[in-house]
């Protein structure tokens, strides 16, 4: 790999971003960082983020598809200040509040039937799927869950204890039966399911389902598939539990992510997106689950009612800005302009996903030794020195995942684009800066 001069959009952010590394590295603990390049933000406004040397970058991420009307959008500003203004307490746990049974009444009106009973809200995808892997199996006595070889559920002890993505093997739960996500044929797996269910009849309370497996790499499934995993959920009594904490809310241009399908799950669990970039999230579920008992799941700050005024902020734009639509028409429109890139540059391997929800794998063809994750881990390095916020997932790192706002116009769109065919092409061709990137693992 040469060494290139860095261009002129990219001149002072090495140095730039020194001090607040450092700064940061005198303050802030480590153990929550997953970092691909050293970016520090100041502000964003909309699909983009200003980095503390002034530039604007373009933000194809949204903090993994947590802001999801983008940056500072004006809904979420004054839903904010005015449940500041005239605070009705922090919590929900001791005290009910307006915001919180306001947002509650909306999801409800919007869930699918089966789960449209109660809605718990808490912080975050991580304990939404904890919290629901817990009252399934206190309310149906039953201790098994099945879920998929490469799913991400979250990252406490209790989500991470059902979840099977490689970075969280050792805390894996006795009761978890992983089973392959599939690729081409549903077949194999669903063998595995039924020969999982037929071992141990009664035994599964939950199956837990993501509608694109996003962390493992923006897996769809095979068409069918779902809808017969449904079959013998229904079959055997199994909840079927749809974590739509990234892909859901509008992503795939439908509001819920299994709408995708022929499908209509029992629990339906949001996050991330669901406050705009604040913390939020919830389970939604039958009364005789969700009600289980009182005092069962909770943290002090569930249920805030500035977190739960932003959430509705967050609702109630996707409908009047139809932003459905938004993620429908630019999702097709980006992924079109990737698949043609893919057919310009060898080094893309698929273009895959659905609306807003899109992964692109690299593969280690077209580059001089570089394996597939090293060029995937310089490739998101050298497109946000261009001015590109992306990262990657996938069970072999080497998928680029975009997760941008539901807001992003055509023209970010296109914008990104191009800087991403710039940055592979860089790469690829040997003349990228690495500036610091060897100090950056990713996961
Ligand atoms: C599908 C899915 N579920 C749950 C989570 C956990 O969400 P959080 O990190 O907000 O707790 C994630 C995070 O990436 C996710 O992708």
């Amino acid at each position: 790999m040469t060494r290139c001069r860095p261009p002129a959009t990219e001149s002072s952010s090495a140095t730039a971003n020194v001090a607040l590394y450092q700064r940061e590295a005198h303050s802030v603990s480590k153990l929550a960082h997953l970092r691909f390049f050293p970016l520090a933000v100041t502000g964003g406004k909309g699909a983009t983020l200003r980095a503390d040397d002034g530039r604007i970058l373009i933000d194809f991420s949204a903090s993994w598809g947590a802001a999801s009307l983008g940056h500072s959008h004006p809904a979420i500003r004054s839903a904010v200040d005015a449940a500041l203004a005239d605070q009705a307490g922090a919590s929900y746990l001791s005290s009910a509040n307006l915001p919180a049974i306001e947002l509650a009444e909306m999801l409800l009106a919007l869930a699918p039937a089966r789960a449209a009973g109660r809605v718990w809200l808490g912080h975050s995808g991580s304990d939404a799927n904890e919290t629901a892997s817990r009252v399934i199996r206190a309310a149906t006595g039953r201790p098994g869950i099945l879920a998929f070889e490469g799913a991400y559920h979250g990252g406490t002890s209790g989500s991470m204890a059902f979840s099977g993505h490689p970075s969280q093997q050792e805390v894996r739960s006795p009761h978890l039966t992983l089973v392959p996500y599939p690729t081409a044929s549903a077949d194999s797996t669903l063998e595995v399911i039924d020969d999982a269910i037929k071992r141990k009849p009664g035994y599964f309370g939950a199956f837990f389902i993501e509608p694109i497996q996003s962390d493992g790499g923006v897996l769809v499934p095979p068409p069918g598939f779902f809808e017969a995993v449904q079959r013998r959920c229904r079959d055997n009594g199994i909840l079927l539990v749809s974590d739509e904490v990234k892909v859901g809310l509008g992503r795939t241009g439908v509001l819920h992510a299994f709408q995708n399908f022929d499908i209509e799950p029992d629990v339906l669990v949001l996050g991330k997106g669901l406050g705009g970039g604040l913390p939020i999230s919830a389970v939604i579920g039958p009364e005789w689950l969700m009600n289980h008992c009182a005092a069962f799941s909770f943290q002090t700050l569930h249920g805030n009612p500035v977190c739960a005024a932003a959430a509705g902020a967050v609702v109630r734009t996707i409908e009047t800005e139809k932003l459905l639509h938004n993620a429908s028409k630019v999702g097709g429109y980006l992924h079109r302009l990737l698949v043609d890139l893919a057919a310009r540059q060898s080094a893309i391997a698929d273009v895959r996903g659905i609306g807003l929800a899109i992964g692109i794998e690299l593969t280690h063809r077209a580059s001089d030794g570089l394996s597939a994750r090293e060029l995937t881990a310089r490739v998101v390095y050298r497109a946000y020195q261009l001015g590109l916020v992306v990262y990657y997932v996938g069970i072999s790192s080497n998928v680029v995942e975009l997760t941008p706002p539901l807001t992003l116009s055509y023209e970010d769109a296109a914008r990104g684009v191009s800087i991403l065919e710039r940055a592979i092409s860089d790469v690829v061709g040997g003349v990228a800066d690495e500036g610091e990137h060897g100090n950056f693992t990713g996961w």
